[in-house]
């Protein structure tokens, strides 16, 4: 039984408001993309790690982490979940097995540690496991137009965050259910709860951000640094 990761990274990444998608900014020297692949490459379980990037994209092919002997490309979707399918699809043709596991980890997270990708696979049940952070601060549910109408328990809430683990057939086709039932999939887990599946969830650590607004640039750019 192997372990491949998925990266989908073929987001435009337009609340950052860039010259280029997020994945190509500079932190430290090199692109959000190349620290996120650098870690992943440290995990040695990683059989493959395939990434699903745009098909006319233009910064990919000339870095050099893409000749890596570990790092194999496809052609990303519409959607997150459909650069998901895609990378899921590729990994089977090139003789992954249904059986095996796949790690799914969003590319604008570059700051995953090591330590929380062997504690998410150590943790796993036979449907999966996710990476999460508590949620902290006291919540509401509005109606429409912004007024509070209650609060929302905390206990047992979460945000969903990734590395996201599943046996691949099982990611696979969880997938093309939600898909041709037209069930919302915004991450792994949301698609294996549509078969009734229950992956388990993991508290991972609060550096694990993903680069979504400007202002976050300077948030990764101090975790990195604190880490090197
Ligand atoms: O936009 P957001 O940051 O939520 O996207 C999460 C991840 O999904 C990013 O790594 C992004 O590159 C990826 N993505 C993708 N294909 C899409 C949209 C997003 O691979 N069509």
């Amino acid at each position: 039984m192997a372990l491949y990761a998925v990266v989908p990274a073929a987001g435009v990444g337009k609340r950052m408001k860039a010259d280029r998608p997020k994945q190509y900014l500079q932190v430290n020297g090199q692109s959000i993309l190349e620290h996120t692949l650098t870690r992943l490459l440290c995990f040695p379980m990683f059989e493959k790690i395939m990434i699903a990037v745009n098909h006319d994209d233009p910064f990919f092919h000339n870095m050099p982490v893409s000749k890596d002997v570990r790092i194999l490309n496809c052609d990303g979707g519409k959607e997150r979940v459909d650069s998901v399918l895609n990378g899921l699809n590729a990994l089977v043709q090139q003789g992954a097995d249904v059986s095996d596991w796949v790690m799914v980890h969003d590319v604008a997270r570059p700051c995953i540690s090591l330590n929380d990708i062997q504690r998410l696979y150590d943790a796993r049940n036979e449907h999966g496991a996710i990476i999460g952070a508590p949620v902290r601060d006291t919540m509401k549910r509005t109606d429409a137009q912004g007024n509070i109408i209650e609060t929302v328990e905390r206990e047992q809430l979460w945000h969903a965050l990734t590395p996201q683990l599943a046996p691949l057939g099982v990611l696979k086709k969880a997938i093309e259910f939600s898909l041709q039932n037209n069930l919302p999939v915004t991450d792994e887990a949301s698609a294996l709860e549509h078969v009734g599946l229950k992956p388990i969830m993991i508290a991972g650590l609060a550096s694990n951000i993903k680069v979504t607004h400007p202002d976050d640039l300077a948030m990764i750019t101090q975790f990195l640094t604190n880490e090197s």
